[in-house]
């Protein structure tokens, strides 16, 4: 084992699993757990943490020095990134939606971004779209000279290896649940979840929670098969769109269980997930395991109100 290798190991363990004594103020009749991503590591959290994991691995057996990668102006990848680098040694060079931010003052994202060492660089939206052509990336690399490229999000071959191994930790803690839920947003987790219950051959039903809109497409799974589906109808408009209904719902969860949530990601699958409930879809006495994916970087403090 290399020292990376034992860094990661000892900084981020397995996660926990939290049983919601009363998730639910009326009778529903599931066990609804909580898989505490959101706990693996205090600024890499989440999701944010099992997508990198290899790919950290993977540059340092590369002999990169440098991450370089991309999001939006409140990207949680990007905050992930940054905190990654600065825990494990890598300068990282985070390319941003929106040329118009270059002279704005910075969200509280990108200052902590910078604030942990990323160097920020910003490029207007047509530029964006070319984010993933490898003459751009190529055109980059050339500015800014050799570094590890994560794409958006973090989702690559190597992240979904990483969120993956949910499902056997799950398995170990738990058994095999009936039900595993997780928000979606590039799709690379809810990508390693289908693919580890299909391994496994389990009964485990995957349900991803679309937080962007309608059409996702997701890396290497069929739109839907026994073992999977997207829901659709709990992104409250599109990303990062919100109503007055999901934010009294998260801070109503939130009293009651003493747990975090985000209105982006997390919030709307828990929503999902209980209005599935009331209206019957999970059998009765079903197991239920939501993936808090974390992402709390990006909690608004409308919650707090
Ligand atoms: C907190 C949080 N949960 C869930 C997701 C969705 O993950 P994925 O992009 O792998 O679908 C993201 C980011 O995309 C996130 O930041």
């Amino acid at each position: 084992m290399n020292e990376l290798e034992r860094q990661l190991r000892d900084l981020v363990g397995q996660s926990s699993l939290t049983e919601l004594a009363e998730p639910f103020p009326e009778p529903v009749s599931i066990r609804l757990l909580l898989k505490r991503d959101d706990l693996l590591h205090p600024l890499v959290s989440g999701n944010k943490w099992r997508k990198l994991k290899y790919n950290l691995l993977d540059a340092r057996r590369q002999e990169y020095t440098t991450l370089l990668t991309f999001g939006g102006a409140y990207s949680n990848h990007l905050y992930a990134v940054a905190a990654a680098g600065q825990t494990f040694g890598f300068q990282t060079i985070g390319v941003v939606r929106g040329n118009e931010l270059a002279t704005a003052p910075r969200n509280p994202t990108l200052a902590r971004c910078e604030q942990m060492g990323m160097t920020l660089h910003f490029i207007s939206r047509d530029d964006y779209r070319r984010k993933d052509d490898p003459a751009y990336g190529a055109a980059l690399l050339d500015q800014f000279g050799p570094a590890y490229i994560l794409p958006e999000g973090g989702t690559n071959e190597l992240a979904i290896q990483g969120t993956a191994e949910i499902i056997p930790e799950l398995i170990a803690q738990l058994g095999a649940p009936d039900y595993v839920c997780c928000p979606v947003g590039t799709g690379g987790t809810v990508a390693g979840l289908v693919q580890a219950v299909k391994t496994g051959t389990l009964d485990t039903q995957v349900l991803g929670f679309s937080a962007v809109g309608a059409a996702t497409a997701i890396p290497g799974l069929p739109d839907f098969d026994r073992h999977w589906q997207l829901l659709t109808t709990y992104t409250f408009g599109g990303y990062a769109r919100t109503s007055p209904e999901l934010m009294a719902f998260i801070r109503a969860v939130e009293q009651r269980t003493g747990i975090l949530f985000e209105q982006v990601y997390t919030g709307k699958m828990l929503y999902g997930i209980y209005v599935l409930a009331r209206q019957g879809f999970f059998p009765s006495g079903s197991t239920v395991v939501a993936v808090h994916t974390g992402g709390l970087q990006g909690r608004s403090p409308l919650l707090d109100e």
